[in-house]
C-alpha cells in the first residue's frame, strides 16, 4: 500500500482488486448489468472513431430519463471532471469556497489548485444543521459545495431544510449539491436537489455513474443547472472529454431500470447483513444511507492495524487518515459474499 502522492493530491483507496475483496472505494461490487458489458463489447471495434463532442446521446437519455433538458447537462469524465470546471469557470483566486470538514477531498484539493480560500464547516458527530451552515456564509462566498449524502461521513440532510437554506443564501453564491450517492436513498423527504434546479438560479447538481451504476473505471458524470451556467461550464470543457464507451455503457446503464432497482436492494439487504454480523468489541458500527458503513476505533493505531489485518486477508477497505478521521474506517457493502467474508474476518481480528 505505497504512497507515492504529494499533498495536494488525492489519496485513493487500494488499487488492487483481482483476489481481494475490494470494499474500499464504494464501488458497487455487482458490476456493470449484462446489457451494458455486451455493448461495451460490440462496440470497442469503433475505438478509432471519436466520440460525440458533447456526448450528445448520453446527454439526451439523461433528458428523458429525469425529465429535465439536455441543454442544462453537461457531461465530466467523472464527476469530479464537473466539479473542476465549477471551480474553473466560477472561482477567482482568494474567493472564499465553503464546504464541511469531513467532506469529499476534491473539494479542497480544488480549492488549493485554483488559489481559494476553503472555508470549513465543522458538523457534530457527522452529522449537521443547514440552518447552522448559513451562519458562517458571508459576502465573500463564492460557492458552496455539500455532497447528499455526503462522502465520507454519511451525513444526509432532507428537502425541507435544503429548501429553507437556498431560500437564506444569496443568488450570487453558487451552490453544488454533489448528488453521486443519490440512487440509494429511497426516503420520501430526500431530495437529491434536480426538481430545484428551475426554482434556483445559483443551483448546481453533479451526479455519477461511478456508485450505483457501477462504472467507476469508465470515468463518466454529470452536471445539471439553468442554461446560463451550463453554457459557462462548456467554455471550460476539453472536447470530447468523455470517451465512446463510456458514453455507450452510461446510455444503456440509465434504461436498465430493472438493474438499478436490484442494486438498491442489494445495498440495503448487504448493509442489514453486514451491520448484523460485523461483532467485534474493538470497534464500532455506523450506519449511513449511502453504499458504506463506518467503522469507529479506539485510536488511530488500532484502526490502521484493522486495515493492514484485512489487506493481509485480501480484505481492502479506506483508512480515514487522510480525510483527519484516523479513529475511523469506511467500508463499502459489497456484494453477499464480499461481506460474509469482510464480517469473518473483521471479527477475527483482535488487537
Ligand atoms: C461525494 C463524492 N462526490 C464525487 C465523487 C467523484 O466521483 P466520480 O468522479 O467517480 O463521479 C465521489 C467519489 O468517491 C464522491 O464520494
Amino acid at each position: 500500500m505505497k504512497n507515492s502522492q504529494t499533498k495536494n493530491t488525492y489519496k485513493g483507496g487500494a488499487e488492487v482488486f483481482r483476489g481481494y475483496v475490494r470494499l474500499s472505494s464504494n464501488e458497487n461490487n455487482y458490476g456493470p448489468a449484462k446489457s451494458v458489458e455486451s455493448l461495451i463489447k460490440k462496440n470497442i471495434k469503433f475505438s478509432n472513431i471519436y466520440p460525440e463532442l458533447d456526448g450528445e446521446s448520453l446527454r439526451n437519455q439523461i433528458a428523458k430519463t429525469y425529465k429535465i433538458s439536455s441543454k442544462q447537462i453537461i457531461l465530466g469524465a467523472g464527476s469530479d471532471e464537473v466539479l473542476q470546471m465549477i471551480y474553473a469557470a466560477f472561482s477567482k483566486p482568494k474567493e472564499e469556497v465553503v464546504f464541511t470538514r469531513y467532506a469529499f477531498a476534491m473539494y479542497s484539493i480544488y480549492a488549493k489548485n485554483f488559489g481559494c480560500k476553503a472555508k470549513m464547516f465543522d458538523d457534530r458527530d457527522f452529522q449537521f444543521d443547514l440552518k447552522d451552515l448559513v451562519k458562517i456564509i458571508s459576502p465573500k462566498t463564492r460557492i458552496i459545495f455539500l455532497a447528499n449524502p455526503n462522502n465520507p461521513t454519511g451525513s444526509i440532510f432532507y428537502r425541507k431544510d435544503l429548501i429553507n437554506f437556498l431560500n437564506k443564501v444569496k443568488k450570487s453564491t453558487l451552490i453544488v449539491i454533489d448528488s453521486a450517492y443519490c440512487e440509494y436513498i429511497t426516503d420520501k423527504n430526500y431530495d437529491d436537489g434536480m426538481n430545484l434546479v428551475k426554482k434556483f438560479p445559483n443551483l448546481i447538481v453533479t451526479r455519477s455513474f461511478s456508485k450505483i451504476f457501477a462504472l467507476g473505471g469508465l470515468r463518466i458524470g454529470w452536471g445539471y443547472s439553468n442554461k446560463k451556467i451550463i453554457d459557462r461550464l462548456y467554455s471550460f470543457k476539453k472536447p470530447f472529454n468523455v470517451s465512446r464507451l463510456s458514453c455507450i455503457a452510461a446510455e444503456e446503464s440509465l434504461k436498465n431500470k430493472t438493474w438499478i432497482k436490484k442494486s438498491i436492494s442489494n445495498n440495503f439487504l448487504n448493509k442489514d447483513f453486514a451491520i448484523k454480523s460485523l461483532i467485534n468489541p474493538s470497534f464500532k458500527v455506523i450506519d449511513t444511507e449511502a453504499n458504506f458503513i463506518l467503522l469507529k476505533f479506539k485510536n488511530s493505531k488500532i484502526s490502521e492495524k484493522f486495515v493492514n489485518f484485512l489487506y493481509k486477508n485480501k480484505v481492502t477497505v479506506r483508512s480515514l487518515t487522510s480525510y483527519g478521521l484516523p479513529n475511523y474506517v469506511r467500508m463499502t457493502i459489497g456484494t453477499k459474499a464480499d461481506m460474509k467474508r469482510a464480517s469473518l474476518i473483521s471479527n477475527k481480528f483482535n488487537v
